[in-house]
């Protein structure tokens, strides 16, 4: 029996290996983390991420072939092939502070692998990498081998988070880099062989290494770039009375570029976009290309434009002052169906509203106030370190309220801020809510879900992104 061992438990570690041990019944697999709180949440029936579908799918084959244990050492030991799905992190000192991915928890593991290994490991790239980690990688497991012998792969993942298990059951396209040497494409065929259990060969794409590692940054920065465009648009619409929906539909009707990933929005978060790009950009710099860094460099200056123009807009619309007002915070989630929070927009919108004596009121469907408290109190970058690595008890903060419904969030307050698209926000009794409000009351539709002429014809100015201007909003600047 072939046996996996994926080092870490998360986002993408968790749900790849549930499904390959779903669709492979005949390979067993062990999930490890060094976080004995995130391994006990994946043996409970709470796991430690929602997902839709994830749950069945850990269901069907935790406890049979699929196995989540702290015991590192032992199931790196006697597997064929190791994953390495650790987070990589943004540097945040030293040479590349701010761009340069931190690999030390890469290295580490890497290291342990060398360690404990007494048998030929295929050592798969699972994490998002600068491209050439695999060589340093290599440097490392082969300098302490011990005769051993390792074959390194890229796999770079793909999935969405909110979509994964559908994404992994349908992927795309599979990627796998290797070295192109017989040993090398040998690690490939067996890798290759897992993921045919349910993955149509044409979709299984094989490349050399570092084709493989820029392969996953590239995509990330072309998905963001597609963001910052249409949200480039949006403020272009706002300005002359266009309506960016109607805009990004005509655009997405050619062919050539498609429909999908141009919805206007407050701009986009997640764990990996703004890490990927600034990684993209370091690695240019490094290669002496300041033009293509500087290119890739505004996808995020228009991401951090456009949080910023959404904080304007909901202060000067409100006589230019927010101070001691009751703000209430719809989604704190970076998308819809998940509960993650890193680098979510409503980190930045709530923070730029705080700096203005706001007092927000946040409900997320998944996201819990000790999360939503770390979130606004983190220093940038801490949040992509373990748990037990992080600054222990933050100072909560004190003008943020978390509740878990709605129209308990917006009784009484005078803005309500749509930060992420949930979809039971496109259900909610607007006019309960309006009733319950403070009067002049605006929505902010940081993700344009609400009907702006219903919510006009309830009694709100609205503002939705990209959007033609309600006459209230007209004339006030929304650039700072
Ligand atoms: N989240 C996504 O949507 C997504 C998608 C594609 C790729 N990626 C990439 O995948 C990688 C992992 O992302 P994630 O979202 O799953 O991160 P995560 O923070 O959720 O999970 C990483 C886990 O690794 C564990 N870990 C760190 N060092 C370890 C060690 N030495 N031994 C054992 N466990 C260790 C941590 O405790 C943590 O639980 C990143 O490189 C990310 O860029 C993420």
């Amino acid at each position: 029996m072939v046996k996996i061992c994926c080092i870490g438990a998360g986002y993408v570690g968790g749900p790849t290996m549930a499904v390959i041990a779903l669709k492979c019944p005949n390979i067993q697999v062990a999930v490890v983390d060094i976080s004995v709180q995130r391994i006990n949440a994946w043996n409970s029936d709470q796991l430690p991420i929602y997902e839709p579908g994830l749950d069945d799918v850990v269901k069907g084959c935790r406890g049979k072939n699929l196995f989540f244990s702290t015991d590192v050492n032992k199931h790196v030991c006697e597997s064929d092939i190791v994953f390495v799905s650790v987070n990589t992190p943004t540097k945040t000192r030293g040479l590349g502070a701010g761009k340069a991915a931190d690999l030390t928890y890469w290295e580490s593991a890497a290291r342990m692998i060398a360690d404990v290994a007494k048998s030929d490991k295929i050592v798969v790239e699972k994490s998002t990498v600068p491209v050439k980690t695999a060589e340093a990688i290599e440097k490392i497991l082969t300098h302490n081998s011990k005769g051993i012998n390792f074959q390194i792969l890229s796999n770079p993942e793909f999935l969405a988070e909110g979509t994964a298990i559908q994404d992994l059951f349908n992927p795309d396209r599979v990627l796998i880099g290797g070295r192109e040497t017989p040993e090398g494409n040998k690690a490939v065929k067996a890798l290759k062989d897992v993921y045919a259990h349910w993955v149509p060969e044409d979709r299984i794409l094989t490349t050399n290494l570092w084709s493989a590692e820029l392969s996953k940054l590239a995509a990330n920065a072309f998905l963001a770039q597609r963001i910052s465009s249409v949200n480039a648009m949006s403020a272009l619409c706002e300005a002359t009375g266009a309506d960016v929906t109607q805009v990004s539909y005509a655009v997405g009707k050619d062919t050539r570029i498609g429909p999908k990933f141009l919805n206007a929005s407050v701009g986009f978060g997640g764990s990996c976009f703004q890490k990927d790009i600034l990684n993209l950009v370091y690695i240019c710099d490094c290669n002496g290309l300041p033009e293509v860094a500087e290119y890739w460099k505004q996808v995020i200056k228009i991401n951090d434009y456009q949080k910023n123009r959404f904080v304007n807009r909901v202060v000067a619309s409100m006589f230019n002052t927010v101070s001691n007002k009751k703000v209430a915070i719809l989604g704190f989630a970076f998308k819809k169906d998940t509960g993650d929070t890193r680098e979510t927009p409503a980190i930045d919108v709530c923070q730029g509203l705080l700096g203005d004596k706001a007092q927000l009121s946040i409900y997320d469907p998944q996201v819990n106030e000790d999360q939503i408290q770390r979130d606004l109190t983190m220093k940038k970058f801490d949040w992509d370190h373990p748990l037990h690595l992080q600054p222990m008890s933050p100072t909560a903060v004190k003008k943020v309220s978390v509740v878990w419904d709605a129209y308990e969030a917006t009784k009484d307050a005078h803005a309500v801020c749509i930060l992420t698209e949930w979809d039971e926000f496109k259900k909610l009794d607007y006019k309960r809510i309006y009733d319950n409000m403070q009067k002049p009351a605006f929505i902010f539709d940081g993700r344009n879900i609400v009907n702006a002429e219903k919510m006009r014809e309830i009694g709100f100015i609205v503002y939705s992104i990209g959007k033609p201007l309600d006459a209230w909003l007209k004339d006030m600047p929304a650039v700072a």
